[in-house]
C-alpha cells in the first residue's frame, strides 16, 4: 500500500464518528481541538464533507461565551489522565476547560478556497459566527487590558505542552500532590520521551486552580500563576485573523470583518514588540513578571507563518532556521539544537512535529521563500517514508517517537504530498 493510502486509512481508523482520535493507542481517547483542525486538512484531500464534519464537532463544544475548548470528549475517556472527571466543567460541557492554538480559521479558508461544492460552502459559511465568536473571547479572556498579546495561561493552551520556553515559568506554580500516580500517558509512551512528574503535577494543579474558579473567563486572567504571551499562539491567532477576515468578506459581513481587522492591527504591534534586536529572534514574555522569555523554542519561527512580511524584514530569523536545519538530519526541530535544554527525544524540546513543519512550509511559500519551503517539506515527507506516522520524530535520527498511527502527523502527510512542487 502506498503512503497516501496508508495515510488514509490511519484517518479511517482513527475515525470515532464525527471526530478523529489522535491515535488510536488509548494515549488520547478524545477529540483534541488543533489536531482535529489540522486533521480536518488531510481529510478534504479525500473526503471534503467529512473534513467539514471534523470541525462541525468540534464547535458543538463551543462554550456559550465563545471558547472552544483544547479537548472535548465524546466516550470512554477512562484511558486518558485528565478526564472529563477530573475537568469537572459542567454538566453540559464534557471538556477541559482551556483552550488552542486558533488554527481553526485558517483551515476553514483553505476549504473554502479549495472547494467547488456549494452545500459545502454553505456548511463552512456556517462557522463562520462561531470563529469570530472564539476570535473574540480569545481577546477578551486572553487579553483583557488590551496590550495586543493574548496570553495563554496553561502550557497545554499553547499545544506545546512541555517546551523549554515555559520552565521558568511553570516553576511559579505549586506542583501540588503528586499524580505520577493517575498519569495513563506513560503507559502508552516511554516517559523519557514525556514531560517528567514534576511538569504533571503543575499542569494538573494549574487545572484545580482554574476548576475551583470554575472556569470563568473573566478571572482566570488575573489569577492563574502561569500567564505568557507566546510567541506562537500569537503568530497562529495573527493567521487565523487574517483568514477569518478574508472569510467575513467573502459572506458580506462588513462589520465583522472590520472588527477583525482592529484584532489584526493590535496583534500585529504585539508580535513586532516580540523581536528581539540583539539576539535575532522572537521570544514571548512572562506576563506575569514582564521578563522576555529568552529561550529558541520553534514558536519563535512562527510569526513566518503569521505574516509574509517577516521573512523579509528580518532574514536573520530565516537565517537561524537555516542554521537549525544544518544541524539536524530532519527539520524543524521544535528547539535551537545545541543547546542546553535541548533533548531530541523529549516531546516539545527538541522532536520535529510535522504540523509545525507545514506551518513553516507554507509561511516560507508566501514568503516568497520557496527553496527553503521544499527542504521543510522535503524533510516531512522523509520522516514518513523511513519511518511511518509517528506523532513526533527525532530529528537528528530520524527516530519514530509518541503514539504511532498518529491522525495529525497522516493528514499532513496527505496535504504536503499532494501539492504541487
Ligand atoms: C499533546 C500535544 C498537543 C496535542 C495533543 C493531542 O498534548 O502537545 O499539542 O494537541 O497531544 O495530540
Amino acid at each position: 500500500m502506498d503512503l497516501a493510502q496508508q495515510a488514509i486509512e490511519i484517518l479511517r481508523a482513527n475515525d470515532r464518528g464525527g471526530y478523529t482520535v489522535p491515535t488510536a493507542t488509548g494515549l488520547y481517547p478524545a477529540q483534541w481541538n488543533w489536531d482535529s483542525c489540522l486533521v480536518a486538512l488531510g481529510l478534504a484531500h479525500f473526503d471534503e464533507p467529512r473534513a467539514l464534519t471534523e470541525i462541525e464537532t468540534l464547535f458543538a463544544g463551543q462554550w456559550a461565551d465563545g471558547m472552544v475548548p483544547h479537548i472535548l470528549f465524546h466516550g470512554d475517556d477512562s484511558s486518558y489522565f485528565p478526564n472529563a472527571s477530573v475537568w469537572q466543567a459542567g454538566p453540559a460541557r464534557r471538556s477541559s476547560g482551556i483552550t488552542q492554538p486558533l488554527v481553526a480559521a485558517t483551515v476553514v479558508r483553505h476549504l473554502f478556497d479549495r472547494t467547488a461544492d456549494p452545500a459545502i460552502r454553505a456548511r463552512l459559511t456556517a462557522l463562520v459566527p462561531k470563529l469570530l465568536a472564539w476570535h473574540r473571547w480569545c481577546y477578551a479572556a486572553r487579553d483583557p487590558y488590551g496590550t495586543g498579546l493574548v496570553s495563554v495561561i496553561h502550557p497545554w493552551e499553547s499545544g506545546m505542552d512541555n517546551s523549554p520556553v515555559w520552565d521558568d515559568a511553570l516553576h511559579a506554580v505549586e506542583p501540588g500532590p503528586s499524580v505520577t500516580h493517575l498519569r495513563k500517558d506513560i503507559g502508552f509512551a516511554a516517559a523519557g520521551h514525556r514531560p517528567t512528574g514534576l511538569e504533571y503535577d503543575r499542569y494538573i494543579n494549574l487545572v484545580i486552580k482554574f476548576r475551583d474558579n470554575g472556569y470563568r473567563a473573566d478571572c482566570l486572567y488575573d489569577i492563574s500563576p502561569f500567564r505568557v504571551a507566546d510567541i506562537g499562539f500569537n503568530a497562529i491567532l495573527q493567521r487565523g485573523n487574517q483568514d477569518l477576515r478574508f472569510l467575513l468578506t467573502a459572506i458580506g459581513d462588513v462589520g465583522g470583518a472590520s472588527e477583525v481587522a482592529t484584532m489584526e492591527q493590535k496583534t500585529e504591534a504585539g508580535i513586532a514588540r516580540c523581536w528581539h534586536e540583539e539576539d535575532g529572534f522572537f521570544y514571548g514574555i512572562n506576563t506575569r513578571t514582564s521578563v522576555i522569555i529568552r529561550k529558541p523554542g520553534i514558536a519563535g519561527l512562527l510569526p513566518l507563518f503569521a505574516d509574509a512580511a517577516v521573512a523579509a524584514r528580518h532574514p536573520r530569523l530565516v537565517q537561524r532556521l537555516e542554521s537549525w536545519l544544518a544541524r539536524v538530519a530532519y527539520g524543524v526541530p521544535s528547539f535551537e539544537p545545541g543547546r542546553p535544554e535541548f533533548e531530541p527525544r523529549r516531546y516539545w524540546r527538541g522532536p520535529v512535529w510535522l504540523i509545525v513543519n507545514w506551518m513553516l512550509v507554507d509561511g516560507l511559500r508566501r514568503s516568497g521563500r520557496a527553496g527553503l519551503a521544499a527542504r521543510v517539506r522535503r524533510d516531512s515527507l522523509a520522516l514518513i517514508e523511513r519511518t511511518g506516522f509517528a506523532e513526533y520524530f527525532n530529528p537528528l535520527t530520524g527516530e519514530p517517537l509518541g503514539g504511532s498511527a498518529f491522525s495529525w502527523t497522516a493528514a499532513i502527510y496527505l496535504h504536503l504530498a499532494a501539492e504541487s512542487q
